[in-house]
């Protein structure tokens, strides 16, 4: 297992994930304070670990100011391992009837990836933008900026980057003498990003949902907000959705065609990859299936159901017992999953056109 700040690779062990990122793991009492209804991920124990979580409820459960922020790095078209983050973004925005910042780090892709112009960087990052406000989020209370057109949140990546030195940021990041000094720079930015709520409406608690492989960015910008007088942001970090394979979904991957369901699939792609190649839990053969039952734990359709696609938990719950007996195949819980993912790109496809028209209602811009 490897994760850092760029790279996510391997088996996920999300017990030594909380101890290597020093983080807090969720509890029941914890998840049991969170407004309801609740997204299917979250209900299913799905959000594991956070950073001071409680402090960010109690802000809210006593009427302060509270905003929620996070981020986009726009390398690769998105697929449906990032609905994860998004959707919990927007779940807190509708429960909590809160603002939500979305940053997308257009330079810090254009550093950090071979080959990347910065035209192409600003066409993926608007592609992206168009997938993120697709899931539903409100464009009253709604900011999204691209570090290459918002040019003001140079100034604050600007009066950050005075309190972080350079064996701060290396301390954090391992920077390596050959990377261009973008590299170096760019944690500056990204702490601005985290602090762009408080600097534009004063101290006050700020939630980030994140992948915990950015959680170093997220610690180093804890270090620093003292300095402003701003309150330290609290994060929380859902689990990532496997790749068909099993692994994390990475869209640089190699073999990312095999292993990823983009959200700009058409129907037939979906349908061959999840037939083709979702890992399955289930047995070699029917008969074998029929005789002792499949797992469902390790099968990647199900967990598709289980983290995204299936909102209602009793029908889940069958479906679980069903594999395990050997009632349901792996053949029949696939289509089952491809009808359900196929009708929510659909969905998607739409929501895109009419967000496509309204961009500007979301977008902070020179
Ligand atoms: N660096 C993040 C990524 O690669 C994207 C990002 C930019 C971000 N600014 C952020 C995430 C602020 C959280 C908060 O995915």
């Amino acid at each position: 297992m490897a994760v850092t700040a760029w790279e996510v690779e391997g088996d996920i062990d999300y017990a030594k994930m909380i101890k290597q990122f020093g983080t807090q793991p969720m509890t029941e009492s914890l998840a049991g304070r969170l407004k309801k209804p609740l997204p299917n991920f979250i209900r299913r124990g799905a959000l594991f670990s956070h950073r001071d979580l409680d402090k960010w409820l109690a802000a809210a459960e006593s009427g302060k100011k509270i905003t929620i922020l996070t981020g986009r790095g726009p390398s690769n078209k998105m697929h449906i391992g990032h609905l994860l983050l998004y959707e919990l973004a927007k779940y807190f925005q509708d429960a909590y009837g809160c603002r939500v910042y979305i940053p997308v780090s257009d330079d810090e892709k254009f550093f950090v990836k071979e080959g990347l112009s910065v035209e192409d960087v600003e066409k993926v990052a608007h592609d992206n933008i168009i997938d993120i406000l697709a899931m539903g989020f409100d464009p009253k209370n709604t900011l999204v900026f691209m570090d290459f057109k918002y040019t003001k949140i140079y100034r604050h990546a600007a009066e950050v980057a005075k309190h972080m030195t350079y064996s701060m940021a290396k301390a954090t990041f391992g920077l390596k003498p050959e990377q261009n000094v973008g590299w170096s720079f760019y944690p500056a930015m990204q702490s601005a990003h985290v602090m762009f709520p408080q600097f534009m409406e004063g101290a006050h608690n700020v939630l980030v949902p994140i992948g915990i492989d950015q959680d170093p960015f997220l610690r180093l910008t804890r270090d620093l907000t003292d300095r402003f007088k701003f309150i330290k942001p609290s994060t929380v970090y859902p689990i990532f959705l496997p790749s068909l394979s099993g692994s994390k979904m990475s869209s640089s991957a190699k073999d990312s065609d095999t292993t990823v369901i983009w959200l700009a699939d058409d129907e037939k792609a979906v349908s061959q990859k999840i037939r083709k190649y979702a890992f399955s839990g289930g047995r070699a053969s029917i008969e074998e299936h029929r005789k002792m039952g499949g797992n469902p734990d390790i099968d990647v359709s199900f967990q598709y159901l289980k983290y995204f696609f299936e909102d209602d938990d009793k029908k889940l719950k069958g479906m679980e017992e069903s594999y395990k007996s050997g009632s349901l195949l792996t053949g029949e819980l696939k289509e089952y999953l491809i009808a359900k993912i196929n009708s929510y790109l659909k969905g998607h496809a739409k929501r895109r056109q009419d967000v496509e028209r309204n961009l500007d209602k979301y977008m902070l811009e020179d």
